[in-house]
Order: structure tokens, then sequence, then C-alpha cells
């Protein structure tokens, strides 16, 4: 076993830890080298105060940035153990990972790995092809292998009830000024590699629409270009809702994520209903099922599509200054 991980592992690893999906693509995620373990925080100066003011969005997006880190040291052969929130005093730091006994990855770590780099949030209308038993029941694995839960909605009640709540939460959401400034600021019509570029946010919502598309300032439609007309919806969830159990969430979110990339699919989060707290205890409530409600998904067949940008690994590295 080695004694702790280097400066070059850290590098080539938090490279593929970027890739993961946040919340307006703030990226809220930071990376150093402690005692030969490697720690990820939360940076809170990327949180959104509007959108995301209990930090359950940068938990989420570090969980799923953790994932990637564990997925990349596996398939490295120096796979982690991971210790969550290590330090009580310090509750930035969401994970410290120091090296385990060396092996060689599995397959499925291989292809997951290999889907890092190919997953995009696709916000655009899918193929109405329906996505076979045998792939549902992987995605459903997928969160379960990280201590998750993914319901997938069967029936137009089942997603009627989902979209209604996601609406209404919708709108309660676009009331509030602070909230709508954040998301106007973090739309990007120039490169940069951060925010969500106007080009990934899909067409503008239309009344027609089932499901709310939160507006990052995508491209009109053409008449007739609807979304597909039975879309598969899921939520993920997590037993509980401490910090512990969002950190948890956000890598269950990930694994399903690359398993959905990994199996030909596309998917766009719709976290709406999570985020407003009235409508995710009628979105749990509707599920009639313990635990808590992380995050809504639209998975199907989509159009090919490009990743949005992620600032440079220096920038979200902490490394110590080398001695003259
Ligand atoms: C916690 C969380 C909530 C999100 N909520 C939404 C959402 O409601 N609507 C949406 O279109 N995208 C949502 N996203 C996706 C992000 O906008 C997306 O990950 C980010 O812009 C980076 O793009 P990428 O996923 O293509 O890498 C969410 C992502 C995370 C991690």
């Amino acid at each position: 076993m080695t004694i702790g991980f280097t400066v070059e592992q850290l590098t080539a690893v938090a490279s593929d830890a970027v890739r993961a999906p946040s919340l307006h693509n703030t990226q809220p995620w930071r990376f150093r080298l402690r005692d030969g373990g490697i720690e990820l925080s939360v940076d809170p100066l990327r949180r959104l105060p509007a959108t995301d003011p209990s930090g359950w969005g940068a938990r989420m997006a570090c969980g799923a940035a953790l994932f990637n880190l564990r997925l990349a040291l596996a398939v490295a052969g120096t796979p982690a153990s991971v210790r969550l929130r290590p330090y009580p005093a310090d509750p930035n730091v969401v994970a410290r990972l120091v090296p385990d006994v060396p092996r060689r990855p599995t397959p499925i770590e291989q292809s997951l790995y290999g889907a890092i780099g190919r997953r995009f949030s696709n916000r655009a209308p899918f193929w109405p092809d329906p996505v076979p038993a045998e792939v549902r029941w992987r995605l459903g694995e997928a969160a379960r292998a990280e201590e998750g839960w993914l319901e997938l909605l069967i029936g137009t009640g089942a997603v009627n009830a989902f979209a209604e709540i996601a609406r209404s939460a919708h709108r309660v959401l676009e009331r509030d000024p602070a909230y709508v400034a954040e998301r106007v600021a973090w739309i990007r019509s120039e490169p940069s590699s951060d925010g969500v570029p106007a080009a990934a946010g899909g067409p503008q919502g239309e009344p027609q629409d089932l499901l709310p598309q939160r507006g990052f300032g995508g491209r009109n439609r053409a008449p007739g270009r609807d979304f597909e007309p039975e879309p598969l919806v899921a939520v993920l969830g997590s037993a509980g809702n401490t910090a512990t159990d969002q950190i948890i969430a956000g890598q269950a979110l990930q694994r399903v994520l690359l398993t959905a990339t990994d199996a030909g699919l596309s998917v766009s989060m719709i976290s709406q209903p999570i985020e407003v707290p009235g409508a995710r205890e009628a979105l749990r409530l509707s599920l009639g099922r313990f635990g808590t409600p992380q995050m809504g998904m639209r998975i199907g067949y989509g159009q090919p599509g490009a990743a949005t940008p992620r600032r440079p690994v220096d920038e979200v590295l902490d490394l110590p200054v080398a001695q003259a």
C-alpha cells in the first residue's frame, strides 16, 4: 500500500472530479493534499445564497465530484478509502481519501469512468423511444450501490403529480428576485470556464410543456418542437437529510448519471421541487415513501450534444507553496 497520495495523483484525479455537475455550473469545490490524503471541500465562495441557502446543492455537487474522484483513483489502480465529513470543526471538508489496498479496477468502474467525459445535461427534447426494463433496473442498482434510492415514476398519474409539484415550485422560485438575479448572472453568452452556456440551456419553455425548464437563455423553439410526450421521470433520494446524507446522495446521483451515459441515455436535472421545502414534502408524500427526495431527473434518448466548460484544475487545487 502506498503511504500517501502525491500532488501528481491529485492533479490527475481532480481533473476528472471537476467534470461533475453543479447548480448553475458554479463548480463549488476545492481539493488539497494533507498528510498524504486527498481532501475535498465545499468552496464557500461559490455557494449560491439565494438558490441554495442551506448548502444542499453545493454538497450534492461535491458528492458527485467525490464519486468521480473515487472512480479515477480506482481506475488508476490506487483505490481510496473514504471518510465523509472527517473534521466536525470544519464542516466544509466533505471527504478525506487515503490509499486503500491496491487492486485492479472492476469492469463497472472502467465503464463508468469512461462515461465521465461524455456526460452532460441535455435539456433538449428526447426521442420518444422507451427506456428498456433492463436499463431501468441498472439505474436503480446504481443508486442503491451508493446507498441512495431511485424511484422511476410509472404511469401518467405519477408523472403528472411530479410535474404539477415541479411547476408550482418553479413558479415560487421565479417570484423571488434574488433567485432570478442569480440564475441570470450564471448564464454565459460568451465563452467562459463556468456558468451555463446559453447553447446548453435547452429550448425556451412553452405553456404546453409538462415539466418546468429552468431558464438558461435557451433558444426559441420552432413550432411543433415539443418535448417527448411520455418522459421517463425519476426521483433520486437518500435515507435522511443530514449534510452527510446529501453528500451520499451526490455520489448516488453521479453513479446514476454515469450509468445512464454508459447506457447511451441523456439526462436533465429538475431540482425546483427539491429547493422549495413545501414542494419537497409534497413530492415525498406523493411517492409514498420514507427518506428524502434529493433530485428530479428526466431520462431518455437525446440528440448528441457537448460537455460544458470547467475551470482549469489549478484553480481548484490548494497546493503547498514550494520552499525556495
Ligand atoms: C444540485 C444540482 C441541481 C441542479 N438543478 C438543475 C435544474 O433544476 N435544471 C437544470 O436544467 N439543471 C440543473 N442542474 C444541472 C446543472 O445546471 C449542470 O450540472 C451544470 O450546468 C453543468 O453542466 P453539465 O451537467 O452539462 O456538466 C443541477 C445540478 C446539480 C448538481
